[in-house]
């Protein structure tokens, strides 16, 4: 007993859970990521592991991505970035939904699924299925040797190391890097991407890990932030574009390990429906950092606020408006918007925890979930 906590200890390396460790970890998952596929400078990209299907790629009419979870809102994130960069037709499922209703899938399809573990059996199934019409399935795994591996055609490992927390963090970064480095390496071969702005990206993402890194600096604020909602019973979070999936993945950690309900939603739908809810009892994370949709997501932030809500808001370094409307504001580094979500993602993992901490919760082991879903 007393060896296995010393050795719990050592694994933890000096963090108090799993969770946290592998939150702080990010700049360097992110970077194993990427080691030996990205050389930015010389504008290289090299994926072996989708090197047969590559021709594939680029001739698809249509790319199905499947997934549960935290890996379902990395494929949101990838749909936005294929669809932008690639222009070919791209639909998120849930692996459980797209199993059991007679998807149509034709010849030729290609069909992502996402998976942390490997082992997620709705995933697994969603796979056999769209092989068994024909389609091509391409695996991101992080789990190597893992069954979804095993049963894609080929695959791009996320190589972010074991994830012990069951709520996912550094998984989720390193899938969107992997999904962000495919996509571009298709919209080059395919012709749909400018070289120079091509270029500009790879730039950005290899920069990636030193925003998270500063990113990630916000901790204390974020935990001072915890200590005022942790007693909220509910949440609600926005985002548009780029930011809507994080909006999502940030309710998910946060019912996940704190209990505490929270709704994710693309900010333009609050009025049809959450905002309702919204009185001075509630707190709003939104995602306002500069992008396509800064000035929209600043008109609902003031939607929110003549409601009395409270607003957490993460926005970008320098950012001079939105502080002076919003309850807090959280700042983080900009970075090219279809890489947002790897920066944006990091305060609300630290918000999470600090609140699950706060609540007493079993932060690496929350009450009714596993790490991998093996069962249906
Ligand atoms: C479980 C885990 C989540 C994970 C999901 C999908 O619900 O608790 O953290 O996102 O499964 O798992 P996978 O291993 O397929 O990514």
């Amino acid at each position: 007993q007393k060896v296995d906590m010393e050795l719990e200890a050592i694994e933890k390396g000096g963090f108090e859970h799993f969770m946290l460790k592998e939150i702080f970890e990010q700049p360097k998952s992110i970077r194993d990521c990427f080691r030996g596929r990205l050389i930015a400078n010389e504008s290289k990209l090299v994926l072996g592991g989708i090197r047969d299907y590559s021709n594939a790629l680029i001739n698809a009419e249509r790319i199905v991505i499947v997934a549960c979870g935290t890996s379902w809102h990395a494929g949101l994130v990838a749909e936005y970035i294929f669809e932008e960069f690639c222009r070919i037709p791209v639909e998120v499922e849930y692996a459980s939904e797209f199993r059991y209703r007679n998807p149509v899938i034709r010849e030729g399809d290609i069909v992502f699924a996402i998976s942390q573990s490997g082992e997620t059996a709705d995933t697994l199934a969603a796979m056999e299925l769209a092989k068994s019409k024909g389609a091509i399935v391409l695996g991101v795994c992080n789990v190597v040797g893992s069954s979804i591996s095993r049963v894609s055609h080929e695959g791009v490992y996320t190589h972010a190391g074991p994830e012990i927390g069951v709520a996912s963090t550094k998984a989720f970064t390193a899938q969107l890097t992997v999904l962000t480095m495919i996509a571009l390496k298709t919209a080059l071969l395919k012709g749909t991407i400018a070289e120079q702005r091509y270029r500009e990206i790879l730039v950005d993402l290899e920069n990636i890990p030193a925003k998270v890194e500063r990113a990630l600096k916000t901790d204390d604020q974020v935990k001072k932030i915890a200590g005022i909602y942790k007693d909220a019973r509910n949440f609600l979070y926005l985002g548009r574009g780029y930011n809507f999936p994080v909006a999502l993945e940030g309710a998910l950690k946060l019912k996940e390990i704190s209990y505490i309900h929270a709704e994710g939603y693309p900010a333009a739908e609050m009025k049809h429906g959450p905002i309702a809810l919204i009185d001075e009892e509630m707190p709003v994370v939104v995602i306002a950092t500069r992008d396509s949709s800064y000035d929209k997501i600043v008109s609902n932030i003031q939607e929110v606020k003549a409601r009395k809500g409270k607003v957490i808001a993460i926005v970008s370094e320098g950012d001079s408006l939105i502080p002076g409307m919003v309850d807090h504001t959280i700042e983080v580094p900009g970075t090219h918007e279809v890489l947002m979500p790897m920066v944006s993602t990091i305060p609300l993992q630290l918000l999470s925890y600090h609140i699950a901490v706060m609540r007493g919760c079993n932060v690496d082991q929350p009450r009714n979930l596993a790490k991998s879903v093996t069962v249906e």
